[in-house]
């Protein structure tokens, strides 16, 4: 393998998924939108299985976002619903396989039966090596950083932080995601090409994928071409394409 193709190997450690298009393919069907929430489900448990066999170490998934909260009220409880559902279903599978659970989001909205059941799932997987899957419920990047910097300032007004040593690396232990590193490839289904608030601190320097296969129909094959177009890309964080050569080390003090 030349230099060039070794170079564009990145590694890829986390993929994450704004997972759209659910409605959408719901509608195509003639069917009801929850009917399409159902199939992304299938969905989920197909990638997460491909993932594994790709050796991918951390999955992304965009579940529910700060803003979804608006949506009619029969759709957020059908979902909340899908969600228990999909943790009890898949809670011997994620053991047996060693996937752990992590939710990132504001999980003071969410109800009492669901945050018990997400915080029984991550205490019970949490031995889990193989695939850390990052549930974002209730998430919202800007809400996410709103929060961190809430808890800076405490610790500023006690006296407990220094904040002249506040660096990138320091800020991103107050974000939810603090020990997860960051994504390599973001890929959003459904034609949209927009973060909506997804990651938006952590995916500085991820590399985007977008395509318009609807969430359900989304697959393994689909992954795979995702996949494929992030061999091809060159990542440069900010850098010539001389300080990159093979061997090289980036600096330090940013979270590549
Ligand atoms: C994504 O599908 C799933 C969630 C946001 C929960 P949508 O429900 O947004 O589907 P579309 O975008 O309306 O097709
Ligand atoms: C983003 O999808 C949120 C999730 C996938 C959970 P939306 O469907 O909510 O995003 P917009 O409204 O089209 O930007
Ligand atoms: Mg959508």
């Amino acid at each position: 393998m030349s230099d060039q193709q070794q170079q564009n190997m990145a590694p890829l450690e986390h993929l994450a998924i704004i997972m759209d298009g659910n409605g959408r393919w719901a509608k195509n069907q003639g069917l009801p939108r929850i009917a399409g929430h159902h199939q992304g489900v299938q969905t989920v448990i197909q990638v997460v299985d491909e993932c594994v066999k790709v050796g991918i170490r951390y999955l992304s998934l965009f579940a529910f976002s700060s803003e979804n909260w608006g949506r009619p009220q029969q759709e957020v409880e059908a979902l909340m619903e899908l969600l228990l559902q999909f943790l009890a279903s898949q809670r011997q599978k994620m053991l047996d396989g060693g996937i752990r659970l992590r939710v990132i989001g504001d999980r003071s909205r969410l109800t009492e039966s669901v945050r018990q059941a997400l915080a029984d799932a991550e205490k019970e997987t949490a031995a889990g090596t193989t695939l850390t899957m990052v549930l974002a419920l209730s998430y919202g990047g800007r809400d996410e950083i709103l929060r961190a910097a809430k808890k800076l300032a405490e610790q500023a007004v006690s006296g407990s932080v220094d904040l002249q040593s506040i660096d990138n690396k320091q800020f991103s232990t107050l974000l939810d995601t603090q020990d997860i590193p960051e994504p390599d490839l973001l890929i959003r289904t459904s034609g949209e090409q927009r973060i909506s608030n997804f990651l938006l601190w952590q995916a500085a320097y991820a590399e985007l994928y977008f395509t318009d296969v609807l969430w359900p129909d989304f697959n393994a094959q689909e992954l795979h071409k995702a996949i494929e177009d992030y061999r091809q890309r060159k990542r440069r964080f900010g850098l010539t394409d001389d300080q990159l050569q093979p061997g090289r080390q980036l600096p330090e003090g940013e979270n590549h």
